[in-house]
């Protein structure tokens, strides 16, 4: 979706900021905040949330997305992610790709910003992070 404007992304990505530190990891001492806007209009914030069994742990961006959705809105047009002092810090891993693959409103356009805690980021989009991403049985056609 176009009108994703620079400004939203500043806000989205003080919001990934600020829900970095909330983050849960006493194991990994790696802290990651996401901010989703939905295309609801609102803002869904997530950190990550390890567990002592460390496969239990949650991602960021499930976190945020999944709050998203379980608040009843199943599309986003923009994500942001802040991590540490480099924007790539925050890459996302393949089962966030996989996960912002579902629920993109549209996979060539729906924004993945990758952002620095001093607020500089690289605006990606959900298809460039995740090539022929497996969508087959998704309900809605790009
Ligand atoms: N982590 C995220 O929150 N998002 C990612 O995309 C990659 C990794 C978290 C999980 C774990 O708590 C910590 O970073 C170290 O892997």
């Amino acid at each position: 979706m176009a009108g994703i404007t620079d400004e939203i992304r500043a806000q989205l990505v003080q919001k990934a900021i600020a829900a970095r530190e909330k983050a849960y990891a006493p194991y990994s001492k790696f802290s990651v905040g996401a901010a989703v806007l939905g295309t609801d209009g609102k803002i869904y914030t997530g950190c990550n949330i390890e567990n002592v069994s460390y496969g239990m742990t949650m991602c960021a961006e499930r976190t945020a997305l999944f709050k998203m959705v379980s608040e009843g809105c199943t599309e986003f047009e923009a994500i942001a992610i802040v991590a540490g002092d480099n924007v790539t810090d925050g890459a996302p891993c393949g089962a966030c790709r996989q996960v912002m693959g579902e629920f993109a409103e549209s996979l060539s356009g729906t924004e993945v910003i990758l952002a620095s805690l001093n607020g500089d980021y690289i605006v990606e989009t959900v298809a460039s992070m995740m090539p022929y991403p497996f969508v087959k049985f998704r309900p809605q056609e790009d």
